[in-house]
């Protein structure tokens, strides 16, 4: 018997790709245990986006999320995703700054990070993997998978390899544009289980409609562990739904543990709590452009948002034709946050302004100095001298340029900071944390006013002196 482990997603990626990531934490709670009794291999509930949402959106403290998360999970391992250097951010963050944060998720209850670089240039991995490994915790190495023609299995299966050596403890093969097609996973998987002796974690976004057959394949080639989530928040840009893969599996000697009635509980719950989300609810029909195009599903969105702007929709098929060439001259960066910015500002900026590389985004240029990372591919030597001239690329990890961020930020927000992890939030997300700092303390203020008038009150029956 291989049972096949099931990850749950319905808390992070689920909504973060269906609603736009603004499922608040009273909407969570009350099903957190049935989620923890149910049999999952892990619930992936923090990182990512969700980080940013709740300081941004929602007026809530992230840590606060995992701490409640965690007082209420007894059995079943947390898990988040973390963009390696990235953090849970869009830049480079300083060695301090990476240290500090991957210290405090294990802290407030993180048990599996989930590290991956855009790019797959390990060396933005690597200080991440060491603080998660001193903490203790459950390092899963990813390999972005993406199509393209320095992306082959052997590449992948190579950068899975160097994963295992800085210390991975399992791998996840990260498809987050729903591309992988099932012949390709029955052979990605295949590879990856002869050359790394790991558990091996499929994740898949449902965009095109191919991530449960590509799963049914990826588990019969060897596959450990899949990601899903429940039936009512699934499909679509999020995962496949729980409940099919384990119907399709039951019987065979991968059917997963999972106790189909709490799962039941637990979509039902969802059905109810998606409708108080509709304004931001993408739906859930299959994107065929995402076949024909190999773009994620959201990077099509943005495009038709920006070009119904510029009151130029008509030019959409143009700007998805020049990603792909954008990004063959880029040296074929997968598109994923936050290199899917960089090929997608530059797609639009060649179309519209009516020459190539005329207009030149500034991420691009920050690209193609290094401070991404490392291309996977070569870079079009044409275009790297139209946008940076004679400014070389520098050879050293981005993050190896970056001083100490913690100190200052402590100095800059000083009168707000109640813990660590307030000053974490403010140096990854300066204004956003501030405001929601602010406004607590303001908050915390009035209570105490409060507090202070009710006894003085209360005062006034004792006997005058
Ligand atoms: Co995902």
């Amino acid at each position: 018997m291989k049972r096949v482990g099931v990850t749950d997603t319905t808390l992070r990626d689920a909504h973060q790709s269906l609603l736009a990531t603004r499922m608040r934490t009273e909407d969570m709670l009350p099903v957190v245990g049935k989620l923890d009794q149910a049999g999952f291999y892990a619930l992936e509930v923090w990182g990512g986006a969700t980080f940013d949402a709740c300081l941004r959106y929602l007026g809530e403290d992230p840590w606060e999320r995992l701490r409640q998360i965690r007082a209420r999970v007894r059995h079943t391992p947390l898990m988040m995703l973390l963009r390696g250097q990235n953090l849970v951010g869009y830049r480079h963050y300083p060695d301090d700054v990476v240290q500090a944060f991957v210290r405090l998720a294990v802290k407030n209850g993180v048990d599996i990070l989930r590290v991956f670089d855009a790019l797959n240039d390990l060396r933005n991995l690597r200080t991440a993997v060491a603080a998660a490994k001193e903490a203790g915790a459950h390092v899963q190495g990813t390999v972005v998978y993406t199509k393209s023609p320095v992306h082959t299995c052997r590449e992948l299966v190579e950068t899975a390899l160097e994963l295992a050596e800085m210390g991975a403890d399992s791998i996840c093969l990260k498809d987050m544009a729903g591309l992988l097609i099932p012949g390709e996973a029955d052979q990605l998987v295949r590879a990856l289980k002869e050359k790394v002796s790991l558990p091996l974690e499929i994740h898949a976004h449902y965009t095109s409609g191919l991530a449960s057959m590509a799963y049914l394949k990826a588990i019969e080639a060897g596959a450990d562990v899949v990601d899903t989530a429940v039936s009512t928040l699934a499909l679509g840009t999020s995962q496949p739904p729980t409940e099919s893969l384990a119907a399709a599996l039951a019987g065979t000697e991968w059917e997963p543990e999972l106790d189909l009635g709490l799962v039941a509980e637990v979509a039902e719950h969802f059905r109810v709590v998606r409708r108080k989300y509709q304004e931001y609810d993408v739906g859930t029909v299959v994107d065929a452009a995402v076949l024909r195009y190999q773009i994620p599903g959201g990077m099509i969105s943005n495009f038709t948002a920006q070009l119904a702007q510029q009151k130029a929709l008509d030019k959409l098929p143009q700007v998805l034709e020049e990603v792909e060439r954008v990004r063959e001259e880029l040296g074929y960066p997968p598109l994923v946050t936050p290199s899917s910015q960089v090929v997608g500002a530059q797609a639009v900026l060649n179309v519209l302004g009516g020459e190539r590389y005329k207009l030149v985004a500034n991420e691009v240029k920050a690209y193609l100095r290094g401070f991404y990372g490392q291309p996977p591919g070569p870079v079009s030597e044409a275009v790297r001298r139209k946008v940076v001239g004679d400014e070389g690329a520098i050879a050293c990890r981005p993050a190896d340029l970056l001083p100490p961020g913690l100190e200052p930020a402590r100095r800059e927000v000083a009168a707000y900071l109640e813990t660590e992890e307030d000053l974490l939030s403010y140096v990854l997300f300066p204004p956003q944390a501030k405001k929601f700092l602010q406004e607590r303390l303001a908050a915390r203020t009035q209570v105490d006013y409060c507090l202070l008038e009710a006894a003085e009150n209360e005062g006034g029956g004792y006997p005058a002196p």
